[in-house]
This record gives C-alpha cells, sequence and structure tokens, in this order.
C-alpha cells in the first residue's frame, strides 16, 4: 500500500478507492491529490464522477511553481528562496526582477545586460503617447494603463511568438521597460502637464520619478531616501504566488494569448479594490474616518456590517501579519522624517492598535496586509490616490512575466477551463409569446 495516499470510501457504494498524494518542496505545506483522480468516484457507469467546488479557488493549487513561496501562518515571503526582508534591504527592484526571471541573483555582467536591456525599451511608441493623449484628463491611471499595455499588442504583434526565447525575452524586457513610462505618462496626462521623456542616465526608480515630476530644471535629481523607499516597495510588491491578478494573466496566458494583451487582463484583475485597488480604499476610509477620537466608533461599524471592511487588513493566504506590511510600517517613517508624516499615519497606527486586540479580529485572523501602509507612503511623496494602484502593477510587472514564462515552459500547462455544478433548470420547452403569462 502506497502510505502517501488516501483511501476514500465512497458510502453511496461502499466502494473505495486509493488517491496518491504529491508534494512540493515542503512536505508540510501543499501535499496535494490531483483533482482529476476524483472522477473515477461514481455510482453508475453513467456518472460523470466527482468534482471538487471551490469558489475563490480558496483551497485549489492551479499550477506548480518555483518563483515565490508564502507560508501564511508564518508570515513567510521568500522570492526563489530568498527572505524578503533580505532582498528589501540588499537587493534593488531591478535586481529582484531579473531574481524572479531567471531563478538566480545576477553576477556583474548579468545585472549590467539585464539594465542594458530593460533601458533599451523605456520609449513608448509615440502613438501610445497620442492613446494616452486622448483619454479624458480625469481618466483613472489604471484604466489608461489596462488600455495602454493591451494597445501594446497591436505594436509589437511578432509577440505573438511565444514559444520562441529570444522573442519572449524581448516582450519581457518592453513591459519592464515601458511600464513606469506608461504610468508616468499617465500621471502628466491627468495634470495637464507636457510628458518627461526617460532619461537612461537614472536609476530604474530614478529615471521613473524624473519622468513624474522633472520640472523646468535641465535634469532631475531624485531624492536618495525616497528613490530608495520606492525601490524598496517595489520590491515588496514584486511578487506573490497565485494572487487573483496573476492568476488572471496565467488564464490568458494558457490560451496563448500574447504576453501584453495577458498582462492587460492582469492589470485589469488588480484595478479591483479588494485585490491591487486596495491602498486607494484604505486612504479614502482613513480620510473617512476622520481622527484617532472616532477609531473606536469606526471599528464598532466594521464588525456590525455598517462600514463594509476594514481595508488594508485581512488576506486570503497570511493568516499572521503580513511581513511586507512591517517593512511598509518602517519605511512610512523614513520617508515621513523627508516629507514630513502623513497626518493620517496616527489615524492608521490606532486603527491597527485597536484592531489587533479586538477578538472579531483575531478569531479572523485578519492582520494588516501590504496595502495598510503602502498608501500612506505613496500619498506623503505626492502620488494621488488613483495612482497607488499604478505602482503595484509595475511593480508587479516583475512577477507577472517570472510566471508567465513559467507557464509556457511548465510540462503540465494546459488551457484553462474549469468545470461547473450545474444548478439550473431541467431540459423544458420554448413558449411562444402569446403563450407566455
Ligand atoms: C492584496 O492574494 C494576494 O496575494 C493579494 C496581495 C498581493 O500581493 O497580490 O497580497 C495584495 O490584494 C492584499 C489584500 C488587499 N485587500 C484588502 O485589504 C481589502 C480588505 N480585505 C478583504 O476584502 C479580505 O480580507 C480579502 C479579500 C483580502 C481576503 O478575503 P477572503 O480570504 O476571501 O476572506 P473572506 O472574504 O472569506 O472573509 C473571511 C471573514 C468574513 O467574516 P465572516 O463572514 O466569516 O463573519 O473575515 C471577514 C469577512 O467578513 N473579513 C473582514 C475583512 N476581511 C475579511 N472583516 C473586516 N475587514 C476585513 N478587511
Amino acid at each position: 500500500m502506497n502510505t502517501h495516499s488516501l483511501t476514500i470510501t465512497d458510502n453511496r457504494t461502499g466502494k473505495s478507492y486509493d488517491i496518491s498524494i504529491q508534494y512540493g518542496t515542503y512536505p508540510n505545506y501543499g501535499a496535494s491529490i490531483n483533482a482529476i483522480d476524483l472522477r473515477q468516484i461514481k455510482t453508475t457507469k453513467e456518472d460523470f464522477g466527482l468534482l471538487t467546488y471551490d469558489p475563490g479557488y480558496t483551497n485549489t493549487a492551479s499550477c506548480k511553481s518555483d518563483v515565490t513561496f508564502l507560508d501564511g501562518e508564518e508570515g513567510i515571503l521568500r522570492y526563489r528562496g530568498y527572505p524578503i526582508e533580505q532582498l528589501a534591504e540588499k537587493s534593488t527592484y531591478l535586481e529582484t526582477a531579473y531574481l524572479l526571471l531567471h531563478g538566480e541573483l545576477p553576477n556583474v555582467e548579468q545585472l549590467q545586460n539585464w539594465r542594458q536591456h530593460i533601458c533599451e525599451h523605456t520609449f513608448i511608441h509615440e502613438n501610445i503617447k497620442k492613446l494616452i493623449d486622448n483619454f479624458q484628463y480625469d481618466a483613472h491611471p489604471m484604466g489608461i494603463l489596462v488600455g495602454s499595455v493591451g494597445a501594446m499588442s497591436t505594436f509589437y504583434p511578432e509577440a505573438k511568438n511565444i514559444q520562441d526565447h529570444a522573442c519572449r525575452y524581448q516582450q519581457i524586457c518592453r513591459l519592464i521597460g515601458k511600464m513606469p513610462t506608461l504610468a508616468a505618462f499617465a500621471y502628466r496626462h491627468s495634470r495637464g502637464l507636457p510628458y518627461a521623456y526617460p532619461d537612461e542616465k537614472l536609476s530604474y526608480i530614478g529615471n521613473f520619478m524624473s519622468m513624474l515630476w522633472k520640472g523646468s530644471e535641465s535634469k532631475y535629481q531624485p531624492d536618495p531616501v525616497l528613490e530608495k523607499a520606492i525601490d524598496v516597495l517595489f520590491i515588496l510588491h514584486a511578487d506573490h504566488e497565485q494572487n487573483c491578478s496573476t492568476s488572471s494573466m496565467r488564464m490568458v496566458a494558457s490560451s496563448y494569448s500574447d504576453p501584453l494583451s495577458a498582462i492587460s487582463a492582469a492589470i485589469a484583475a488588480l484595478y479591483g479594490p479588494r485585490h491591487g485597488g486596495a491602498n486607494e480604499a484604505v486612504l479614502q476610509m482613513l480620510k473617512e474616518i476622520g481622527s484617532v477620537d472616532n477609531v473606536p466608533n469606526f471599528i464598532k461599524s466594521v464588525k456590525s456590517g455598517e462600514a463594509g471592511r476594514l481595508m488594508g487588513f485581512g488576506h486570503r493566504v497570511y493568516k499572521s501579519y503580513d511581513p511586507r506590511a512591517k517593512i511598509c510600517k518602517q519605511l512610512a517613517r523614513e520617508v515621513f522624517a523627508v516629507t514630513g508624516a502623513n497626518p493620517l499615519i496616527d489615524i492608521a497606527l490606532e486603527l491597527e492598535r485597536i484592531a489587533l486586540q479586538d477578538d472579531y479580529f483575531i478569531s479572523r485572523q485578519l492582520y494588516p496586509n501590504v496595502d495598510f501602509y503602502s498608501g500612506l507612503i505613496y500619498q506623503a511623496m505626492g502620488f494621488p490616490v488613483g495612482m497607488f494602484p499604478v505602482l503595484f502593477a509595475i511593480a508587479r510587472t516583475a512577477g507577472w512575466v517570472a510566471q508567465w514564462q513559467e507557464f509556457l515552459l511548465d510540462p503540465d500547462n494546459k488551457i484553462a477551463r474549469p468545470r461547473q455544478i450545474y444548478c439550473g433548470h431541467e431540459q423544458r420547452d420554448y413558449v411562444p409569446l402569446d403563450k407566455r403569462e
């Protein structure tokens, strides 16, 4: 008997089935059965067999991946085995993007080549710039990003050549190189400002800051504290295993769409307030609370269901403090030393203090997630709330492209086509219009 198996007895028939158990890196985190093995469990020959029902995929592994490891109970996040705390302290976003994509930290030459390849792709086609020009002045920048990245697929039709390594690599460099430019141009458009073109003499983050905030000076000088803070925030947001937007990207990639269209779908998923739109929702929530004195009543209204959810709290995987939130909390202090403290921070700290002592949140394992503090930092830097999910999208592009390539190289890869539990009408005949009630 294979001890790494389940023996399932179907009480409807008394029949037993042995279903083998498979493992990933950790025996106690990711042991699984192949769902298709359940289909043999039938009551009659005509029976379709057993499915699993799992709305939101709360307990379904959609793929095997080597990129990111999360342990929600222990609050662990590692990219290719490296703890997020070490990468945040010692790495850069561009180096981390290389690590996510290639699986190893780059040596000096590899990092120089990588940076050069990204720099070659920071400009966007002038017609995409004109596309951005034609959005309404108050168009949400995430809507502009979804549209402009999707439009990129028409400018680079060769991106469909997804089985060619060199072509994949070129699209990956295009996406990582152009995301900051698209984001900055969307921001400048919303402010009615002329575009500031890429400056390859600056770092990846410094160039992004220059395209956002360069004024009439001949050369923009990024503030080193803010440049480092954005770099760390991008590292924290670079990947997060099978979150909603990454899963959406994999779903679209599974039909062998080009990567530009797949990433556009990921951006659309990230736009939602339950995902990347949460840090924008956190700021709106803190503004509505208005003062530290109002926090206890607000907590009461969350618990009663009247005020909706405590945005920036809770997570499908983390059932303890999101390790990224811890780093953000420290980063806030460093940024506020330069920008001046965000007055909403006091409300956020009081919310966290009370919530972490309150059984409603403790019993539901609700702790601050990455979005609880990141928005406060971005606002203090001068970003409008609409740009928060855009910043998240720039950073997550590294994870999306790494997992896009991993999917294509996965021998198990199939077009995604979930099944359903049909609960509708049985067969019935058409009723002519004059016979209907
Ligand atoms: C991100 O997946 C990722 O990795 C995402 C992300 C990434 O890097 O890609 O980490 C980024 O999206 C972070 C999450 C940002 N979203 C928010 O902060 C929005 C607020 N959070 C919730 O909407 C919620 O916590 C989710 C969506 C994040 C997780 O929802 P789940 O796991 O589906 O949990 P659930 O909705 O089933 O809730 C379980 C219980 C419910 O209570 P009961 O019905 O059992 O009484 O917890 C309650 C919920 O009402 N609950 C909350 C709550 N989150 C869950 N109650 C109050 N405030 C909250 N924030």
